[in-house]
């Protein structure tokens, strides 16, 4: 495995595992892949050697260039996606484009050239489990999270067409005997995320002295995991995965977003009902909860980020201390969140 494109590598979760990659593989060179959407960004990719890394700026729907640069490679990790549920419900055309488009492309010349391919996908293929509060063993019985035998059951626009995407990946595999894994996983958090999505949005909304804003009674719940170990897990399973296989990335870490909220709150010393309940998300899933019992037996992969107080406490600290990666855009996205009274 020594010459890899990360697709989207200019993103939030690619640039961690392309910094987790050049500093802990030194004989892979990664070439990025990127269209730099307003998700993208150069910054993210500073400090890395022009002998480990480089950028290719362009778009995975680019069939020429697809082909031209996986010709020369050895494996195609593949993160590039239009990735915000919001997003979707508003204009779902660039997800359909991006995210089955793309992966169309990227399978295709990975098929011609028989190079490995790895799918990064999401936990909310699977749509949503009732809130534990709901179930009579309260979500601990068999069945009461997502494994890889979980049916597809997408929810949105966002995560209808990663299920699409996925699924021409297991075409592809089974038809074409494509050399490819699947990792499904649940929500990221840390440092570089865009402030479009739930934590980093409150973080820069209370460094800009804007109230925080909770969706809908806030009962819902997302299985939290550190984007570092997200990149810890891709590379255990591109490496010593099985082929054809999918394997579900999680880290045990279920909490409510009042939970959340209240959190961040704290730990920025606000008052912890120092928020606003805006309107909810349309379709908004329930709740997600991962069983990575796979990944950690057969790949005996553990997560090492597991404190999440002080992971938040981290990530607080980088929002503060990088106002200048974010400041430019948050005009913007609240105005944006405004128009759907969001
Ligand atoms: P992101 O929105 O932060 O980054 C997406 C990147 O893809 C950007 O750099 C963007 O410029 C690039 N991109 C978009 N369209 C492109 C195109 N047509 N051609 C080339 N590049 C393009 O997303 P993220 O949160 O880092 O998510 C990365 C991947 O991980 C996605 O596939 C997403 O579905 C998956 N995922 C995300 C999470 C999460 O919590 N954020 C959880 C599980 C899986
Ligand atoms: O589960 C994995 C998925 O996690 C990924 O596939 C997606 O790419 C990623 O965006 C994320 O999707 P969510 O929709 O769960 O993330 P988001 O950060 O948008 O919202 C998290 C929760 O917080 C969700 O229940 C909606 C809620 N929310 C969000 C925002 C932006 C709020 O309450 N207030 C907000 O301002």
């Amino acid at each position: 495995m020594k010459k890899i494109i990360v697709t989207g590598g200019a993103g939030f979760i690619g640039s961690n595992f392309v910094h987790y990659v050049v500093n802990n593989h030194p004989d892979v060179f990664v070439t990025v892949l990127d269209k730099l959407t307003y998700a993208g960004n150069k910054e993210n990719l500073v400090g890395l050697p022009e002998d480990r890394a480089k950028l290719v700026v362009g778009d995975i729907c680019d069939a020429p260039l697809v082909d031209s640069l996986v010709q020369d490679a050895d494996a195609v990790v593949h993160y590039a996606a239009e990735s915000h549920n919001d997003n979707s419900l508003k204009d779902p055309s660039p997800f359909v484009q991006t995210n089955i488009v793309g992966t169309y492309t990227l399978l295709e010349a990975c098929r011609k050239y028989d190079v490995r391919y790895h799918h990064v996908s999401t936990d909310e293929v699977y749509g949503d489990l009732p809130l534990r509060e709901d179930l009579p063993g309260h979500g601990e019985g068999p069945g009461e999270k997502f494994t890889d035998h979980t049916p597809y059951n997408p929810s949105s626009p966002y995560s209808s067409t990663k299920a699409g995407s996925d699924l021409l990946v297991r075409a592809w595999v089974r038809s074409f005997g494509l050399r490819a894994t699947i990792s499904n996983c649940s929500n990221n958090y840390g440092p570089y995320q865009h402030i479009e999505k739930f934590i980093p949005r409150q973080i820069t909304n209370i460094l800009s002295g804007i109230t925080p804003k909770l969706y809908g009674n806030g009962k819902n719940v997302r299985d939290w995991i550190h984007t570092n170990d997200h990149s810890s897990a891709v590379w255990a399973i591109l490496t010593k995965g099985r082929m054809g296989e999918t394997y579900l990335i999680g880290a045990d870490g279920e909490q409510d977003n009042k939970h959340v909220l209240e959190l961040i709150l704290e730990l920025m010393g606000q008052p912890k009902d120092a928020y606003e309940q805006v309107k909810d998300r349309p379709g908004h899933d329930l709740r997600y909860a991962i069983d990575s019992t796979k990944l950690r037996e057969e790949l005996g992969w553990t997560p090492q980020f597991t404190n999440f107080r002080d992971g938040l406490a981290d990530t607080i600290k980088w929002y503060t201390e990088n106002e200048a990666w974010w400041q430019a855009e948050k005009a913007a996205v609240e105005a944006n969140y405004a128009k759907s009274g969001q």
